[in-house]
């Protein structure tokens, strides 16, 4: 996608293969700005902190920590440990998991003297196939987008929570990759675009990226979209996820569960985008196995913006000594949604649907 002009990828390596750069996401979107990961730390870091952040992105991330890894020390001892410490980088997203595990199954049986080139070789391909997997995603979204239009024949309102855009991805994102797709072909699409507190990847990301697209939007308090949906002014419900059990119960960001709801209750059209190593085959109940993230108080105490000034600055919004509690994720139970948006199309959020995006290796 485009940043003034200019086409991006969220991460890409250096010429030398000797680093990898970054977008900066926790610097948005006041500032725009990229970083050097150097080692497999620098890359463990700039997931744990959110610079990258997205559950495909952490994969593509963690891929190219291992190779970074690799370029140092490619013994059997580093892998293994490269492999622990990414892993624990943060705990919601199955697609770290993934990415590390092919990772890992690709250079194991390899020579240490060859584990390096090939692990560049093999998070480039895991890269581009995310781009592949999402622009397709895009293509199966804008069937239903379109569809709608031809319905209504207005401007098609969809909700968005969190940021599910190109920026958690490596490219087009997954929620939104419909959106830019139904954008690009002349559909008319405003998006509804959940703030998302604590962190506020709705209104400092969704927005930023959408509006860099000439996207229409409008960025509501995270409380508004059931009141929006009662009025019929939201057409479909279209988020991303972070982990998808085998019967379709979904894990995103929190606050998701309750617009499932609201979107149950009125009618609206529940869709979740998803490349399919999001789905965690070794999982049913995602309320009850699904590991849910807990991120600092602060995150909830402060709230940080732009001042009349020009810094940024984080400012308390809560009386000192309250307590806050931090839940990053929840789980909407497979039965509030509509249908999952995969790169292999749309398909019914339950065990028997979705056995057609199972891969060989899980049966
Ligand atoms: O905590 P974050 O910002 O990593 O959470 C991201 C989300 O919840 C996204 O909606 C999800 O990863 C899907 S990204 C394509």
């Amino acid at each position: 996608m485009k940043i003034n002009g200019t086409p991006y990828r969220t991460i890409w390596p250096t010429v030398d293969n000797k680093a990898v750069e970054i977008i900066d996401q926790t610097r948005l979107p006041h500032v725009f700005t990229t970083v050097r990961l150097e080692n497999m730390r620098d890359a463990e870091r700039a997931i744990r902190d959110m610079q990258v952040r997205g559950a495909p992105l952490i994969g593509v991330t963690a891929a190219y920590g291992v190779a970074l890894s690799m370029s140092h020390h490619a013994s059997d001892a580093a892998l293994g440990a490269t492999c622990s410490v990414l892993l624990n980088a943060r705990p919601t997203a199955v697609n770290l998991r993934w990415a590390i595990e092919r990772m890992r199954v690709f250079l194991e049986p390899l020579p240490a003297s060859e584990r390096a080139a090939a692990a560049w070789r093999e998070a480039a391909r895991i890269a581009d196939e995310d781009v592949e997997i999402n622009a397709r995603i895009g293509k199966h979204g804008c069937e239903i987008i379109h569809a709608m239009h031809e319905k209504k024949n207005t401007a098609v309102n969809i909700l968005t929570h969190c940021n599910a855009g190109w920026l958690a991805t490596v490219d087009w994102g997954t929620a939104l990759a419909p959106v830019y797709n139904a954008f690009d072909a002349g559909i008319p699409v405003h998006v509804w675009v959940d703030e998302t507190r604590p962190r506020n990847q709705g209104a400092s990301l969704t927005a930023w990226e959408l509006g860099q697209h000439g996207v229409p939007h409008t960025v509501i308090a995270d409380n508004t979209g059931g009141h929006l949906m009662q009025h019929g002014r939201v057409d479909m419900v279209i988020v991303g996820t972070d982990r998808v059990t085998a019967r379709g119960d979904v894990c995103n960001k929190i606050g998701t569960y309750l617009k499932a709801l609201a979107a149950f209750d009125n009618g609206v059209p529940f869709y979740v985008a998803l490349p399919t190593p999001t789905i965690d085959w070794t999982l049913q109940d995602g309320v009850k196995d699904i590991p849910i993230e807990e991120r600092a108080a602060e995150e909830v105490t402060y709230i940080s913006g732009l001042c009349d000034d020009g810094q940024v600055r984080s400012v308390q919004v809560t009386p000192k000594g309250s307590h806050a509690a931090n839940y990053a994720f929840d789980v909407t139970p497979a039965r509030l949604v509509t249908g999952l948006i995969t790169e292999r199309g749309v398909v019914k959020a339950d065990a028997e649907a979705m056995q057609i995006l199972m891969p060989k290796e899980a049966t």
